[in-house]
């Protein structure tokens, strides 16, 4: 929703070179022609012979884009030539869970050993919460620094109190103010502790938040430490300030790599929340990855911020849609968020809507 300026611009003269280049053919044939016809079209002929033999496409690699090849992405590229005259068929929903997977294939992880596999998997053995903060990093945390977007919405509630989660992964952390209200929520919700949160996030903010002026005050309160903004370390701190280091994990990397080793481990989530990048490709990436890690026993929900605002329906709201449509899963929206189901759980209590 920031680059919309440049996109434009980009479209614009996208659509400058494609108008302006057969013209500038056409003009200059028309001149060849009239000065000197007869020679004008037998070089013409031959240039199209030459380049009609050059190009074409043998045989036995004619249907390469047929639907039973494009699961493999070489294939697809390589058959760019032929899918100029003949596009490839439009993918089916099944073409697309082949071309992106759409099963983890691991044995899933018993939720009371999720944490541990993740000390041992990302942080080698050793808890990062131990011996934290460090003497050179203490000094530029505060106490508490908790500021989020819709962190406390009413869905949170609503979808712990039904789906009882034993683990929650949330794509999209920033300092933690949602991951650490849901925290708070499983507590009342007497889960007795025994909730796992992961936080999914890479603690960055994004490039050049400094000069954004609608967004300056959320990172106003940070020392840039050659580079680094240290949201990763002030995250951590509220984590501690709250006592919730036991209930909160985190994997400190790109939605997608994390989300994909998540699914090679085999580590699920009953409630997976999507709140990270909002252009379309990355909600879309994000929705894809994180519905392949829920829980696969059923009665997971995969929800997210964002669907209400105009902008949305360039980016999140219309990843929402597409996947759901594909999936054949029905949207509820809660406050701002959106919320998807299984068709086969419409009959369960309605959450909120608007
Ligand atoms: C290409 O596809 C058509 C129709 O599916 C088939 O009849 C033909 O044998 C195929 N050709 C090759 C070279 O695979
Ligand atoms: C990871 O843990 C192993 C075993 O404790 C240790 O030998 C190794 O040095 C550790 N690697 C890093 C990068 O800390
Ligand atoms: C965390 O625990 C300490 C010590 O038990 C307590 O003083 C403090 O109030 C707790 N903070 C929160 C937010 O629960």
């Amino acid at each position: 929703m920031h680059n919309t300026t440049s996109d434009t611009r980009m479209k614009q003269e996208a659509q400058t070179l494609h108008r302006h280049h057969p013209r500038r053919f056409r003009t200059r044939f028309a001149t060849a022609a009239s000065i000197a016809k007869p020679t004008a079209y037998l070089i013409l002929l031959l240039l199209c012979y030459t380049l009609g033999y050059l190009s074409a496409v043998p045989a036995s690699s004619r249907n390469s884009t047929s639907p039973t090849t494009l699961k493999n992405p070489t294939n697809l590229l390589i058959s760019t030539p032929t899918s100029i005259t003949r596009p490839p068929p439009p993918l089916a929903p099944e073409d697309h869970h082949n071309f992106f997977g759409s099963v983890c294939a691991a044995q899933p992880v018993p939720p009371q050993l999720v944490r541990q596999t993740i000390i041992d998997r990302v942080f080698n053995g050793t808890s990062p919460w131990d011996n934290f903060p460090p003497p050179h990093i203490s000094r530029l945390l505060h106490p508490t620094k908790l500021r989020g977007w819709g962190s406390t919405a009413p869905v949170f509630d609503h979808l712990i109190r039904k789906v009882q989660p034993k683990t929650i992964i949330e794509v999209g952390t920033f300092l933690g103010a949602s991951a650490l209200h849901m925290a708070r929520l499983t507590r009342l919700a007497g889960l007795h502790e025994g909730t796992q949160i992961i936080c999914v996030d890479d603690f960055r903010g994004w490039p050049g938040f400094q000069q954004e002026d609608r967004h300056r005050r959320w990172f106003k309160d940070f020392t840039m430490l050659n580079g680094d903004v240290t949201l990763l370390y002030q995250f951590m701190q509220n984590v501690v300030s709250a006592n919730a280091t036991h209930l909160v994990s985190f994997l400190p990397f790109s939605t997608g790599s994390a989300l994909e080793k998540l699914c090679e481990w085999g580590i699920f989530g009953d409630l997976i929340e999507v709140d990270a990048g909002h252009d379309f490709h990355s909600a879309w990436s994000d929705i894809n990855r994180a519905y392949k890690i829920l829980s696969p026993g059923g009665g997971g929900v995969l929800f997210g911020h964002d669907y209400m605002t105009a902008a949305d329906n360039r980016g999140v709201r219309r990843a929402v849609n597409l996947f759901a449509r594909l999936h054949n899963l029905r949207v509820q929206v809660d406050g701002q968020h959106w919320v998807l189901l299984h068709p086969s759980k419409q009959q369960q209590p309605r959450l909120t809507r608007h």
